[in-house]
């Protein structure tokens, strides 16, 4: 039973960190994503809360989702094919729009 406290304590402070995350989504993210994706609706590609949702449960989640953005391509969505790395991102914009998007669905 000792465990248990320091473990709720621990996912509270995760579900704070994870909305504090979904607040502000990354500057880049509108310049170099934003003419195919938004939050909450598809455009030319799916919403990010989809994308969110799609890896819920994965703790590898943000790590999955960078992979997917560095080598675009078609994840099963039948959107067609996503360019690789949007608009030109680099790999510091790509890590931080991956984990804004993993921490929408927590
Ligand atoms: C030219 C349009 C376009 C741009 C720009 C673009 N995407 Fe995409 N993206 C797509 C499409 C289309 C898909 C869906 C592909 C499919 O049908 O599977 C997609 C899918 C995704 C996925 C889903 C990956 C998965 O594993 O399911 C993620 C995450 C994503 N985009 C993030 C980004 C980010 C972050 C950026 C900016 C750095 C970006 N995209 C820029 C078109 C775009």
């Amino acid at each position: 039973m000792k465990s248990v406290i320091p473990s709720i304590l621990a996912t509270v402070s995760l579900i704070i960190a994870g909305n504090s995350l979904a607040a502000d989504m990354p500057a880049a993210g509108k310049v170099k994503c934003g003419s195919c994706h938004a939050i909450a609706k598809k455009v030319i590609g799916p919403s990010y809360m989809d994308i969110s949702a799609k890896y819920k449960n994965d703790k590898d989640a943000a790590s999955k989702i960078a992979a997917s953005v560095t080598n675009g391509g078609a994840f099963g969505w039948k959107m067609g094919k996503m360019p690789p790395k949007g608009l030109g991102a680099d790999d510091a914009e790509i890590k931080s729009m991956s984990e804004y998007i993993a921490g929408l669905a927590k």
